[in-house]
């Protein structure tokens, strides 16, 4: 389609497009991406003041960092709480911890392999929350081989 064809609007929209693709940083130079965590059900088995610990289990570690979207910064001390199924399927309180993230947002978890309950795929339930920033609620879906996971939880700025 000749450009003479378009509305100046669509030309306009497609000149900011045009240019907006040529100022993107080459491959390689991204930005750290710091798109927030997608949230995910709370369900029914949370259950708040878990103990302090960083382990629950072994044969599935988790690690990663806290963030803020706003600008990636990390979030020290953010307070991440976790509750997941035993190895047998039931929520039991030996499965439920509560951490804090140190002071550059970091977090290692260690827990057992959930255990499959109906009508579920594995999963580790995890909140986390930090001053100035929207509690997140989501899960971890390991898969049945994995060991360890890595998983950044990027919080929402209010
Ligand atoms: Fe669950």
């Amino acid at each position: 389609m000749e450009a003479r064809l378009l509305s100046p609007r669509i030309r306009a929209a497609l000149a900011a497009l045009m240019a907006a693709t040529c100022l993107a940083p080459a491959a390689g130079a991204q930005p750290e991406r710091c798109s927030p965590t997608r949230a995910d059900a709370l369900g029914p088995f949370y259950t708040p003041n878990a103990p302090e610990r960083a382990s629950t289990g072994r044969g599935l570690g988790v690690a990663g960092r806290v963030l803020s979207a706003a600008g990636c910064a990390p979030l020290a001390g953010a307070k991440i709480e976790w509750w997941s199924a035993n190895p047998r399927g039931d929520y039991d309180d030996e499965h439920r911890a509560t951490q804090e993230a140190d002071t550059q947002g970091r977090y290692h978890y260690e827990t057992d392999f959930p255990g499959r309950y109906p009508g579920r795929p594995p999963h580790v339930h995890v909140r986390v929350s930090a001053p100035g920033h929207r509690a997140l609620v989501t899960q971890l879906y390991p898969k049945p081989d994995q060991r360890t996971l890595d998983a950044d939880f990027i919080l929402i700025h209010e």
